[in-house]
């Protein structure tokens, strides 16, 4: 019996708001990979790959991943590169339904544009970063999903309740 929710998607799709939402919705407990990927290494992200680099992020990702995909009864809001690694979406879907988050490159480029706690978006053109990294990833998401929402025109309420819809 699968009983966790597992959100993904690509940076700035509203994850976190939705996950969050869904979780207080559902009673169960909201878990962010990014989070404790923060806890474990003890710095934040753009230090991770300052210092480290993104091969060690990923590193710690596979390892924080392999611990959530063990809980039960929890909502995870995985970081927009979860699905680069397959052994982490095997892991998921051991025991979660994954719900992908869908948005235009414009929604994307609007959300993301006021944070700068994501070292993959601090370049000079991100637009262009954006287009390259959903092309690539593209098929990564959708091989992970069971579940596609488009939110470019949905409020948080309304994701919340198409993925209550699909749950059903
Ligand atoms: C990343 C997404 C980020 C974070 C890291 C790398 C990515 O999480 O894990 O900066 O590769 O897409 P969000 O999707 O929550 O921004």
């Amino acid at each position: 019996m699968k009983n966790n929710l597992v959100i993904i998607g690509f940076m700035a799709t509203g994850k976190t708001s939705v996950a969050q939402a869904l979780a207080s919705k559902l009673g169960k407990e909201y878990v962010s990979t990014d989070d404790l990927i923060v806890k474990k290494a003890n710095k934040y992200i753009p230090k991770i790959f300052e210092d480290d680099g993104e091969i060690k992020f990923r590193e710690l990702e596979i390892e924080i991943v392999k611990t959530v995909s063990e809980m039960d009864d929890i909502v995870v809001d995985c970081g927009g590169g979860v699905v680069l690694n397959w052994i982490n979406v095997v892991r998921l879907k051991e025991k979660g339904i994954i719900v992908l988050l869908t948005a235009s490159v414009e929604r994307i480029l609007e959300r993301s544009s006021s944070s700068t706690e994501r070292p993959l978006l601090n370049v000079q053109n991100t637009r262009e970063k954006i287009v390259a990294l959903l092309k690539f990833r593209e098929p990564f998401y959708e091989k992970a999903a069971d579940v596609i929402i488009d939110t470019n025109n949905l409020s948080i309420d309304n994701i919340v309740a198409q993925i209550l819809d699909f749950l059903k």
